[in-house]
């Protein structure tokens, strides 16, 4: 990565910004910089990094006190008008291939993976990765936070404790076409009051969705129907909830920092800078203090200070990578590489934790999926005109129509020799999301559907590490995909689970035959398949982990202060100290409500 950006720092921006000064321009945007010269100054009372989920929230919910002045530090560009970031369904295209608005990140080679290095997608943009994420809205199971509750030793980490701040987030949105919504979602364990947009799909595949509600009423032992996989018992085939609002994408970007609150004077938000570490430690009686955030805009490094807290919210590979490139890890490792320790952290990039996907597909015999749309020009220019006159249509949703979860069998043998990995009974192994389309992304023509598999519950673990000590130098990423037996056993009963689910005999005259038939595979077979073709569902934890403050190990306490520094809290996926069963969207945002709640009792 080059220590210059590339954006056009100086001429258009500098034009632009004295018209948003005059009110001339979009509301909106009125208080997002891209240039540090137009900030009245560099000194706040608490300064955040990163923009993504949490960083967004943090920043909403500080400045709602009118005393506390806020500045947010992104590295990335605006979302503003990025028509792949709004078109819910278009969500893949900002991640096909580098571009600008993501990190273009590849993994270290995956063993597991026979050895391939992937791309691994991280946004560089306002909204983080809510801005190009697949928007599946799933939180997890009760008994998922209630092991971070056991694990922290604070209750209120506990799911009854969180369920408030669910409900602070989540604003429960009528679907894109307005469709009758009883009987596929429970309302008693939704808000309609919160800031960012959930909602059922927004257009129909009908005849694909009754054959999915036809398989748990064949298979209701297997494959139950769940009226809401959100209440916290999450077993079971539901209807895909989405952060997608008035058939648009609903980001931390577009709810948090919406117009009636980037209007707030005391709420700064600066585009293009990208913070290198924290700078100026001191250490009074063993406790560290940071004197503030180095940055670079436009090839020049400026530090923002913070009167009262640093916020690291850079997402779980930008925040142990600064945290590391301050001196805060394991002091051996950073001393080899000649960066000064100056808080012996070991746990920091540790513990880095993935969920792996994989996907079969199966042709059918119905013209009713989207491989219809996405292979005949007329008829994709008319979903989008749709898309654009009215924001409903086929393109207000992605091609995901239910998502079952499932466990492994009690009996599997891989029990015999391994501890459960779930956080209890009630929660899953399994994800399969059950959608139509593929044919489109394996250069076919005709009409396919598509389960996508999901390893809940790995047991692998990787690392975020630094390279060098040139602070702009990318990270090493080994998110460790399946290098454990149990990872790759699960990976394989997902498949079996997948097959099984289309055995029911709904299915019957409606499939036709696998794109490729896995399950006629001899296990080696099958094993080759899943390293050759899994890849990452870009769900990232647990590299800056949140621990009791009594363990032995751990990067933050329950209250997501640092360990051994004082003003420094860290809030995003990166505290997570177990994996939801589930997206890691949801968990995030009730991290950073929590977090900024923490904040507010410490300072009010
Ligand atoms: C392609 C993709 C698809 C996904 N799909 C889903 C999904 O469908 N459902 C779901 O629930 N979850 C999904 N996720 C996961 C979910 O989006 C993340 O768990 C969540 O966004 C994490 O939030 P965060 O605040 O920790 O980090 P992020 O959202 O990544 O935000 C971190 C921000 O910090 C900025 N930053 C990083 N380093 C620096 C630095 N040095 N200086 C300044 N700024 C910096 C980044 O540019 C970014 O804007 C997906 C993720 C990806 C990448
Ligand atoms: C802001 O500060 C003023 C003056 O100190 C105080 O009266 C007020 O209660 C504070 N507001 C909040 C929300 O804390
Ligand atoms: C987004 O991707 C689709 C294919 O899925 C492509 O046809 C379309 O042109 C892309 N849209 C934009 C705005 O780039
Ligand atoms: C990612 O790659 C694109 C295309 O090469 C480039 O324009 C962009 O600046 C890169 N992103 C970052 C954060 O470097
Ligand atoms: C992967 O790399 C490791 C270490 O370089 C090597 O031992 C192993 O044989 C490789 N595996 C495959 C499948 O190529
Ligand atoms: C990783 O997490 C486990 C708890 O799941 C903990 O016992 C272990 O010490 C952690 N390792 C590091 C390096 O933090
Ligand atoms: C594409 O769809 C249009 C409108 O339904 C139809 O008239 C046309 O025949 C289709 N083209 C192909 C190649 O199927
Ligand atoms: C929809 O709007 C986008 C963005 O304004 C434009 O690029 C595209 O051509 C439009 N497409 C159709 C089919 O109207
Ligand atoms: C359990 O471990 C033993 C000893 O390593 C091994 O022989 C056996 O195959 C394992 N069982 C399973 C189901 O993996
Ligand atoms: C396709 O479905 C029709 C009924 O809708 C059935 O008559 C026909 O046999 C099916 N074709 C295949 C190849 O299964
Ligand atoms: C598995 O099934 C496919 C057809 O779906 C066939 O081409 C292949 O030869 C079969 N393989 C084995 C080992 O039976
Ligand atoms: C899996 O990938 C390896 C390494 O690229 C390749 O040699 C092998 O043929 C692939 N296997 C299958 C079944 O595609």
């Amino acid at each position: 990565m080059s220590v210059v950006p590339v954006w056009p720092w100086n001429c258009a921006y500098k034009m632009l910004i004295p018209l948003f000064l005059l009110g001339l321009a979009g509301s909106s945007l009125a208080k997002i910089y891209k240039d540090v010269s137009d900030l009245p100054g560099l000194d706040y009372d608490f300064v955040i990094v990163g923009a993504g989920a949490a960083g967004n929230v943090v920043a909403n919910r500080l400045t709602e006190n009118p005393n506390f002045s806020v500045l947010v530090l992104e590295a990335g560009v605006s979302n503003e008008g990025v028509i792949d970031a709004i078109v819910p369904f278009f969500y893949e295209n900002l991640s096909a291939g580098p571009n600008i608005y993501q990190w273009n990140y590849t993994t270290t080679p995956q063993v597991g993976l026979n050895n391939r290095s992937i791309p691994y997608l991280s946004a560089h943009m306002l909204g983080g990765c809510t801005s190009h994420n697949g928007m599946v809205y799933t939180r997890g199971s009760a008994e998922d936070y209630n092991r971070w509750a056991d694990v922290a030793k604070d209750p209120g980490w506990s799911w009854d404790s969180l369920l408030p701040y669910f409900f602070k987030n989540e604003k429960w949105t009528p679907p894109a076409d307005n469709h009758d919504t009883r009987g596929e979602f429970n309302p008693a364990v939704h808000s309609t009051h919160g800031v960012n947009s959930v909602s059922l799909s927004g257009s129909r595949w009908p005849i694909f969705e009754n054959q999915v509600i036809q398989t748990t009423r064949e298979f209701p032992e297997e494959f139950p129907f769940n009226l809401d996989y959100n209440s916290g018992e999450p077993l079971g085939v539901g209807w895909i909830q989405s952060t997608i609002g008035g058939g648009k994408r609903s980001s931390s970007a577009t709810s948090y920092l919406g117009p009636q609150y980037i209007q707030r004077p005391n709420l700064h938000v600066l585009l293009h800078a990208q913070v290198s570490r924290l700078v100026r430690p001191q250490t009074t009686k063993g406790v560290v203090t940071f004197g503030g955030a180095e940055f670079l805009q436009g090839g020049s490094l400026f530090t923002a200070k913070a009167t009262k807290e640093i916020i690291l919210s850079a997402g779980s590979i930008g925040t142990p990578a600064i945290l590391l490139k301050s001196g805060v890890g394991d002091k051996n490792s950073l001393t080899a590489l000649g960066i000064t320790s100056v808080l012996d952290l070991p746990s920091v990039g540790q513990n880095a934790t993935d969920q792996t996907l994989t996907f079969a597909f199966w042709s059918v015999n119905s013209t009713q999926t989207i491989d219809t749309i996405e292979q005949n020009a007329t008829l994709f220019n008319e979903a989008y005109a749709q898309w654009n006159a009215t924001h409903t249509g086929p393109f207000t949703n992605i091609a995901q129509t239910h998502i079952a979860w499932t466990r492994l069998d009690a009996s599997s043998p891989i029990f015999e020799n391994v501890t459960d990995p779930s956080a209890g009974p009630k929660t899953p192994h399994i994800e399969i999301l059950v959608g139509t389309g593929g044919g489109s992304g394996a250069g076919q023509t005709g009409n396919f559907i598509g389960l996508a598999m999901v390893v809940l519950t790995p047991t692998s673990r990787g690392s975020i590490t630094l390279q060098s000590n040139n602070p702009f130098d990318p990270p090493l990423i080994d998110p460790g995909f399946l290098v454990t037996d149990f990872d790759l056993f699960a990976a394989r009963e997902s498949i079996k689970k997948a097959y099984r689910f289309v055995e029911a005999p709904v299915w019957r005259d409606y499939i036709i035959a696998p794109t490729v038939n896995l399950l006629n595979m001899s296990t080696d077979a099958l094993d080759e398949f899943i390293r050759n073709t899994s890849s990452s569902v870009e769900h990232l934890v647990s590299t800056a982990a949140m621990s009791a403050k009594d363990a032995s190990y751990g990067v933050v306490n329950p209250d997501l202060l640092v360990k051994g520094a004082s003003g420094l809290r860290i809030i995003d996926a990166s505290i997570i100290p177990f994996i939801p069963s589930a997206h890691t969207q949801a968990a995030t945002y009730v991290v950073a409500e929590r977090g900024a709640d923490l904040i507010k009792e410490r300072w009010t």
